[in-house]
């Protein structure tokens, strides 16, 4: 039997936490406790832990001081995931520093490296008849790697994530798929996000736990198999996201394996604003099982309340997107999701005013409609 916690998202070059990184009680004890008694800690580790230039700690571009190390350390971070939408922010130096930081201390990693085989990474576990994990970002392109080219591997390159899946499972018992993506903000996954992770269940792969929408997501039991669509921050806080509800709270969970199956708990984690600390606490109320049913109704809801995010965050970089019409945000949905997702987005939108989302359960359109 094995052990094996996960983190949400841990930028600690905020101006909120560029300081208060330092201070040895960062995390409550109810947060080390829980995650000490696991067998391995993937951390989120979602900017790069290096001192070169480019993370300015603005809302776009983020550094880890390598210092902040002490602190994944009381996490018993003995693994990061690099796969991040900030990987790039400090170049390819950014990466290189990174890997060598884990590598010195003996921490396992993988999910971004100097070339796309080394961005392919596996780490394996012997444990449970065998854990392969490794990590992928969302769809931009500047984040993708090459044959040359650090980054990382990209979910819409399914045929490389297939392969890896299949190499993993051919000796592994489990496979373990960690994803940074969806959107930023969103309260659950649009539609098109739910097929993507489902299709990486038919590839082979047993649990998906995903991130990087600085907001805690619902979770979904696909016959035995988990996806957690995002455990939110667990130390993350820009002016950027102070915009935004539900930036405070997160999620750690821990998944047990045996050879025959595994189970999975949760500790619920919040950002305390005031004393610049990370507490425990309950998880919010979207925090729950949505299976395809419940899936079905609320996400024209989740996609009304999703652009609503999204109109808030494009309106703080450009103030003069408060004037747009309809049909001017359906253009910039256009060209900054793609015409895909932008039409996802605007069917969604056409749903929400049917509002069959109203005979969904209470609690759940109540926290979407907050
Ligand atoms: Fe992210």
């Amino acid at each position: 039997m094995v052990t094996i916690g996960f983190t949400g998202d841990i930028i600690f070059s905020s101006k909120y936490f560029k300081e208060s990184w330092q201070k040895e009680d960062l995390f409550d004890q109810g947060i080390k406790d829980y995650l000490k008694e696991a067998d391995y800690v993937v951390a989120n580790v979602e900017a790069p832990m290096t001192s070169a230039a480019g993370g300015s700690g603005g809302s776009i571009s983020h550094a880890n001081p390598p210092e902040s190390i002490v602190r994944l350390n009381d996490l018993n971070a003995n693994i990061w995931n690099l796969a991040n939408n900030h990987a790039m922010d400090c170049g390819p130096e950014g990466v290189s520093d990174t890997i060598a930081l884990a590598e010195a201390n003996g921490i396992r990693h993988f999910g971004a490296g100097m070339n796309e085989e080394h961005a392919g990474r596996i780490v394996e576990l012997d444990e449970a008849g065998g854990i392969g994990m490794f990590g992928v970002v969302y769809y931009k392109d500047f984040l993708k790697a090459g044959v040359d080219k650090p980054g990382c591997i990209t979910y819409d390159e399914p045929e490389k994530i297939r392969a890896i899946i299949e190499k993993i499972k051919e000796k592994n018992r489990w496979c373990v798929l960690v994803v940074h993506g969806g959107e930023e903000f969103a309260s659950m996954p649009l539609p098109y996000v739910r097929r993507l992770y489902h299709k990486f269940l038919e590839y082979g792969a047993d649990a998906i736990v995903s991130h990087h929408s600085h907001t805690l997501q619902n979770y979904e039991k696909v016959g035995d198999k988990m996806i957690f669509y995002s455990l939110g921050n667990l130390v993350c806080d820009t002016d950027y996201q102070r915009l935004q509800k539900h930036t405070q709270e997160g999620a750690l969970i821990r998944l047990t394996f045996d050879e025959e199956k595994y189970t999975w708990d949760y500790h619920g984690t919040k950002i305390d604003r005031q004393e610049h600390k990370v507490v425990s606490c309950e998880p919010t109320a979207i925090f729950t099982n949505i299976g395809e049913e419940q899936f079905r109704k609320l996400w024209p809801l989740g996609a009304w309340n999703y652009c609503k995010t999204d109109r808030i965050a494009s309106i703080y970089f450009n103030p003069h997107k408060a004037d747009f019409t309809a049909l001017q945000w359906i253009q910039n949905d256009i060209s900054w999701f793609g015409k895909n997702i932008a039409m996802e987005l605007l069917r969604g939108r056409l749903l929400y005013r049917l509002g069959l989302w109203r005979s969904a359960d209470k609690k759940l359109v109540e926290y979407l409609l907050e």
